[in-house]
């Protein structure tokens, strides 16, 4: 044995600093070289980020607090992708800010809700679950069929998500506002239901 092992092996304090000067080397290598990427994660192939009608849906979703019952994200399990189809991939939410997979499911998963129902069958639900699933226990949330969008803030919104990496170009963003204008926050949330999880094409 050196003497210089020696020396480390007999005093606990230095072998104690130079083992996290070890470690900290293989942590370095994994977390810098993401201080230097921009995605760590690609979009899957035909994702398009929010039209400014979902997402303003998708902020209605979030202040209703629909996310406290359902999750968006099916995982890579039978039992789960017999019931919701294709389990959800990483690339399907990177527009998604922030991403509402949660794991409370009062309600089913929506991760791959889009289509699923005609947008008639989602306004019904939405204004009173019970008119169209009987043995339903999920709150109506009839107002958003009487309030109405001013696209105020649409444009500011769409900006955020630009800033956070969403490639919405300028010309979208100005636009964005006539587009919700005079819409009501129900053709909001189910034009962002319906299209939950469309990208990968899955068979129910
Ligand atoms: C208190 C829990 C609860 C809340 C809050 C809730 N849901 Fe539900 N949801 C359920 C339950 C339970 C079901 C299953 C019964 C039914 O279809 O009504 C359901 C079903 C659904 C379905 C049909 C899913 C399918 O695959 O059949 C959709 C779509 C849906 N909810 C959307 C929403 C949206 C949007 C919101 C927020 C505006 C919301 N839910 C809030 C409990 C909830």
């Amino acid at each position: 044995m050196s003497a210089g092992h020696a020396v480390v092996e007999k005093n606990v304090g230095l072998m104690a600093i130079l083992i996290l000067v070890v470690v900290s080397f293989g942590g370095l290598a994994e977390i810098v070289p993401l201080y230097f990427l921009k995605d760590t994660t690609e979009p899957v192939e035909g994702l398009k980020p929010y039209s400014a009608l979902q997402l303003e849906g998708r902020d209605i979703y979030l202040r209703e607090g629909c996310y406290n019952c359902h999750s968006q994200m099916i995982r890579p399990f039978r039992a789960e992708t017999e019931r919701y189809g294709h389990y959800s991939v990483a690339g399907e939410f990177v527009y998604d800010h922030p991403f509402q997979w949660g794991s409370k499911r009062t309600g089913p998963d929506l991760a791959r809700v889009g289509g699923r129902y005609s947008d008639d069958w989602q306004r019904v639900h939405l204004k009173n679950p019970r008119d169209v699933v009987p043995e339903s226990n999920m709150p109506g949330f009839p107002w958003l069929a009487e309030n109405t969008l001013d696209g105020a803030d649409t444009a500011a919104k769409m900006k955020a998500m630009q800033t956070l990496g969403v490639p919405y170009t300028d010309e979208e963003i100005a636009k964005g506002a006539d587009e919700v204008k005079g819409k009501t926050e129900l053709d909001a949330l189910v034009a962002y239901l319906q299209n939950l999880g469309t990208v990968i094409k899955t068979k129910r």
